[in-house]
């Protein structure tokens, strides 16, 4: 089986738009990053920008029926048809049912990228990065609401998907190497 729908999983700065990136690229898949939409919505100044930067600046999450619904028309374009790779979502545990049961049995996900990285590290790379929440309190706000609303998705998703796990420190490519490594042996 070759692995096509993919979710790649985890703490902020822990290198997934990095890693997402480069691997839809190679791979040709739909990368998805809820992220990404929401930072183009506000750049845009679109309704949605406005309804949600308050929330993206503090480092909360935005509501699961606005992510839910963006995510579900987002898969229903063409591109997505051959693969995707998810960035960011599912980060709660009602995003992550509402997503298995919009895919249903016919395009379930394959499996699950999870980049681990301490969190020493996650807060030295957003530092270094320096978006508009990327300052030292708003990163360790971020990785509490990872830990208490985004970590329990794991132990949903363990049994019902395979979780591929990849340690996410080191350069880039040696990254890269592990992910095409995991999935070339889940592949085959
Ligand atoms: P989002 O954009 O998803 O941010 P995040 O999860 O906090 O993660 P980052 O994008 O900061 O990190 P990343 O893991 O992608 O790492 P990156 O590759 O950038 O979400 C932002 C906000 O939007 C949320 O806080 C929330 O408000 C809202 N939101 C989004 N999705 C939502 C959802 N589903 N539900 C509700 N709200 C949602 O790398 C980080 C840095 O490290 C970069 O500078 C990179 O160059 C560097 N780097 C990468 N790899 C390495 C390496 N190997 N070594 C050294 N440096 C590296
Ligand atoms: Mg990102």
């Amino acid at each position: 089986m070759t692995m096509r729908r993919l979710l790649i999983f985890g703490p902020p700065g822990s290198g997934k738009g990095t890693q997402a990136a480069l691997l839809a690229e190679r791979r040709r898949l739909a990368h998805i990053s809820t992220g990404d939409m929401l930072r183009a919505a506000m750049a845009a100044g679109s309704e949605l920008g406005h309804q949600v930067r308050a929330l993206v600046e503090a480092g909360d999450l935005v509501s699961d029926e606005l992510m839910l619904a963006l995510v579900e028309r987002r898969l229903e374009e063409d591109d997505t048809r051959e693969g995707f790779l998810l960035d960011g979502f599912p980060r709660t545990v009602k995003q992550a049912e509402g997503l298995l049961e919009t895919l249903g049995a016919d395009r379930a996900p394959d499996g699950v990228l999870l980049l681990s990285v301490p969190d020493e590290e996650l807060v030295r790379r957003a530092l270094a990065r320096g978006r508009a929440d990327d300052n030292e309190s708003t990163i360790r706000h971020r990785l509490g609401v990872y830990r208490r609303q985004t970590a329990p998705v794991l132990g949903f998703l363990k049994g019902r998907l395979p979780i591929l796990e990849i340690e996410g420190v080191g350069t880039l490519e040696e990254i890269t190497e592990r992910i095409e490594r995991e999935l070339d042996a889940a592949d085959s």
